[in-house]
Protein backbone atom coordinates (compact mmCIF):
# COMPACT_ATOMS: atom_id res chain seq x y z
CA UNK A 1 0.00 0.00 0.00
CA UNK A 2 1.31 3.43 -1.12
CA UNK A 3 2.02 5.27 2.52
CA UNK A 4 1.40 8.76 2.64
CA UNK A 5 4.15 11.77 2.01
CA UNK A 6 4.95 13.13 5.19
CA UNK A 7 6.47 16.70 4.97
CA UNK A 8 8.28 18.93 7.12
CA UNK A 9 10.12 22.62 6.97
CA UNK A 10 12.70 23.85 9.06
CA UNK A 11 14.00 27.40 9.10
CA UNK A 12 17.36 27.67 8.45
CA UNK A 13 18.76 30.98 9.87
CA UNK A 14 22.79 30.75 9.39
CA UNK A 15 24.88 28.28 8.12
CA UNK A 16 25.69 26.57 11.52
CA UNK A 17 21.53 25.80 10.83
CA UNK A 18 22.28 24.49 7.63
CA UNK A 19 25.07 22.04 9.01
CA UNK A 20 23.39 21.63 12.20
CA UNK A 21 20.42 19.72 9.67
CA UNK A 22 22.88 17.68 7.72
CA UNK A 23 24.83 16.36 10.76
CA UNK A 24 21.25 15.24 11.99
CA UNK A 25 20.35 12.89 9.21
CA UNK A 26 23.48 11.30 9.66
CA UNK A 27 22.02 9.18 12.00
CA UNK A 28 19.27 8.48 10.23
CA UNK A 29 20.49 7.07 6.84
CA UNK A 30 20.11 3.57 5.65
CA UNK A 31 21.70 1.79 3.01
CA UNK A 32 20.08 2.16 -0.20
CA UNK A 33 18.73 5.40 0.81
CA UNK A 34 18.47 8.09 -2.35
CA UNK A 35 18.09 11.53 -1.14
CA UNK A 36 17.60 14.59 -3.48
CA UNK A 37 18.81 17.78 -2.70
CA UNK A 38 17.05 20.41 -4.66
CA UNK A 39 16.98 24.57 -4.37
CA UNK A 40 19.08 27.46 -6.32
CA UNK A 41 22.20 27.87 -7.06
CA UNK A 42 23.93 28.80 -3.42
CA UNK A 43 20.86 27.79 -1.42
CA UNK A 44 23.24 25.66 0.41
CA UNK A 45 22.99 22.00 -0.98
CA UNK A 46 26.89 21.40 -0.68
CA UNK A 47 27.06 22.81 2.69
CA UNK A 48 24.25 20.44 3.83
CA UNK A 49 25.78 17.43 2.13
CA UNK A 50 29.45 18.06 3.61
CA UNK A 51 28.01 18.17 7.03
CA UNK A 52 26.12 15.25 6.69
CA UNK A 53 29.11 13.20 5.52
CA UNK A 54 31.49 14.56 8.07
CA UNK A 55 28.90 13.60 10.87
CA UNK A 56 29.15 9.85 9.39
CA UNK A 57 32.96 10.04 9.99
CA UNK A 58 35.01 11.12 6.81
CA UNK A 59 37.16 13.33 7.96
CA UNK A 60 38.82 14.66 4.82
CA UNK A 61 38.12 17.56 2.76
CA UNK A 62 34.22 17.10 0.85
CA UNK A 63 34.67 19.18 -2.46
CA UNK A 64 31.64 19.65 -4.03
CA UNK A 65 30.99 17.71 -7.21
CA UNK A 66 30.26 20.18 -9.42
CA UNK A 67 33.27 19.35 -11.90
CA UNK A 68 33.71 15.68 -10.76
CA UNK A 69 29.77 14.94 -11.24
CA UNK A 70 30.35 12.44 -8.33
CA UNK A 71 32.13 12.29 -5.42
CA UNK A 72 32.94 8.73 -3.44
CA UNK A 73 33.14 8.33 0.23
CA UNK A 74 33.91 4.52 1.71
CA UNK A 75 32.82 4.99 5.06
CA UNK A 76 32.67 1.94 7.12
CA UNK A 77 31.52 -0.45 4.83
CA UNK A 78 28.55 1.92 3.04
CA UNK A 79 29.31 3.55 -0.16
CA UNK A 80 28.17 7.52 -0.12
CA UNK A 81 27.84 8.89 -3.60
CA UNK A 82 27.32 12.74 -3.61
CA UNK A 83 26.51 13.58 -7.26
CA UNK A 84 25.87 17.40 -8.88
CA UNK A 85 23.77 16.79 -11.94
CA UNK A 86 24.12 20.74 -12.17
CA UNK A 87 26.29 20.62 -15.72
CA UNK A 88 24.26 17.99 -17.59
CA UNK A 89 22.69 18.99 -20.99
CA UNK A 90 20.58 16.25 -20.86
CA UNK A 91 19.14 13.87 -18.68
CA UNK A 92 20.21 11.21 -20.79
CA UNK A 93 24.01 11.86 -19.56
CA UNK A 94 23.18 9.82 -16.68
CA UNK A 95 22.76 6.51 -18.39
CA UNK A 96 25.41 7.13 -20.74
CA UNK A 97 28.27 7.92 -17.62
CA UNK A 98 26.53 4.18 -16.15
CA UNK A 99 25.73 6.18 -12.89
CA UNK A 100 22.43 4.17 -12.65
CA UNK A 101 24.69 1.62 -11.54
CA UNK A 102 25.60 3.64 -8.49
CA UNK A 103 22.20 3.45 -7.04
CA UNK A 104 22.16 0.59 -5.31
CA UNK A 105 21.16 -1.64 -1.98
CA UNK A 106 24.87 -0.65 -0.23
CA UNK A 107 24.72 2.77 -1.18
CA UNK A 108 23.55 6.13 -0.25
CA UNK A 109 23.38 8.59 -2.91
CA UNK A 110 22.75 12.36 -2.01
CA UNK A 111 22.12 14.26 -5.47
CA UNK A 112 22.53 17.98 -5.87
CA UNK A 113 20.43 19.17 -9.49
CA UNK A 114 18.44 16.01 -9.64
CA UNK A 115 16.10 17.82 -11.84
CA UNK A 116 18.87 17.65 -14.78
CA UNK A 117 18.70 13.82 -14.65
CA UNK A 118 15.50 13.54 -14.71
CA UNK A 119 13.77 10.54 -16.23
CA UNK A 120 17.18 8.70 -15.51
CA UNK A 121 16.99 9.20 -11.83
CA UNK A 122 15.52 6.24 -9.68
CA UNK A 123 13.26 7.65 -7.04
CA UNK A 124 14.41 9.15 -4.42
CA UNK A 125 13.38 8.00 -0.57
CA UNK A 126 13.77 11.81 0.83
CA UNK A 127 13.55 15.01 -0.91
CA UNK A 128 15.23 18.35 0.87
CA UNK A 129 14.08 21.49 -0.89
CA UNK A 130 16.61 24.68 0.10
CA UNK A 131 14.89 28.57 -0.43
CA UNK A 132 16.58 31.55 -0.01
CA UNK A 133 14.58 33.49 2.95
CA UNK A 134 16.32 36.77 3.53
CA UNK A 135 20.09 36.15 4.38
CA UNK A 136 19.11 32.75 5.61
CA UNK A 137 17.56 29.46 4.46
CA UNK A 138 13.94 27.35 4.49
CA UNK A 139 14.43 23.58 3.60
CA UNK A 140 11.28 22.02 3.06
CA UNK A 141 11.51 18.26 3.35
CA UNK A 142 9.38 15.06 1.50
CA UNK A 143 9.77 11.81 2.68
CA UNK A 144 8.54 9.73 -0.08
CA UNK A 145 9.33 5.96 1.05
CA UNK A 146 8.98 4.36 4.59
CA UNK A 147 12.90 4.38 4.86
CA UNK A 148 12.61 8.26 4.06
CA UNK A 149 9.34 8.76 6.51
CA UNK A 150 11.92 7.03 9.29
CA UNK A 151 15.07 9.31 8.44
CA UNK A 152 13.13 12.13 8.46
CA UNK A 153 11.55 11.20 11.97
CA UNK A 154 15.02 10.95 13.20
CA UNK A 155 15.40 14.34 11.66
CA UNK A 156 12.39 15.89 13.45
CA UNK A 157 13.29 14.88 17.18
CA UNK A 158 16.87 15.92 16.04
CA UNK A 159 15.90 19.13 15.27
CA UNK A 160 13.52 19.53 18.33
CA UNK A 161 9.82 20.44 17.43
CA UNK A 162 10.65 24.47 17.68
CA UNK A 163 12.10 24.49 14.27
CA UNK A 164 9.90 22.49 12.26
CA UNK A 165 6.85 22.08 11.53
CA UNK A 166 5.23 18.47 10.06
CA UNK A 167 2.49 18.22 7.76
CA UNK A 168 0.59 21.53 8.56
CA UNK A 169 -2.85 21.66 9.48
CA UNK A 170 -5.31 22.97 7.26
CA UNK A 171 -5.88 27.01 8.39
N1 LIG B 1 21.08 28.67 6.28
C1 LIG B 1 21.97 29.47 5.66
N2 LIG B 1 21.91 30.81 5.81
C2 LIG B 1 22.80 31.60 5.16
N3 LIG B 1 23.79 31.15 4.34
C3 LIG B 1 23.88 29.82 4.15
C4 LIG B 1 22.98 28.93 4.79
N4 LIG B 1 23.31 27.66 4.41
C5 LIG B 1 24.35 27.78 3.56
N5 LIG B 1 24.71 29.06 3.40
C6 LIG B 1 25.77 29.62 2.53
O1 LIG B 1 25.36 29.50 1.18
C7 LIG B 1 26.52 29.48 0.35
C8 LIG B 1 26.35 28.52 -0.81
O2 LIG B 1 26.24 27.22 -0.29
P1 LIG B 1 26.46 25.90 -1.16
O3 LIG B 1 27.69 25.92 -1.94
O4 LIG B 1 26.28 24.82 -0.15
O5 LIG B 1 25.21 25.95 -2.17
P2 LIG B 1 24.74 24.90 -3.26
O6 LIG B 1 23.26 24.81 -3.11
O7 LIG B 1 25.51 23.65 -3.15
O8 LIG B 1 25.06 25.64 -4.62
P3 LIG B 1 25.27 25.03 -6.10
O9 LIG B 1 23.92 24.93 -6.74
O10 LIG B 1 26.13 26.06 -6.77
O11 LIG B 1 25.94 23.69 -5.98
C9 LIG B 1 27.69 29.18 1.26
O12 LIG B 1 28.47 30.36 1.34
C10 LIG B 1 27.07 28.86 2.59
O13 LIG B 1 27.85 29.32 3.66
MG1 LIG C 1 26.59 22.54 -4.56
Amino acid sequence: MHSPDVTAVFELPDEAATQRLGESLAPGLQPGMVIFLEGDLGAGKTTLSRALIRALGHAGPVKSPTYSLVEVYVISSLYLYHFDFYRFESPEEFLDAGFDEYFNDASVCLVEWPERAQGSLPPADLRLRLYHAGVGRVLEAVANTPKGQECLSVLNRAMGAASSSVTPAPR
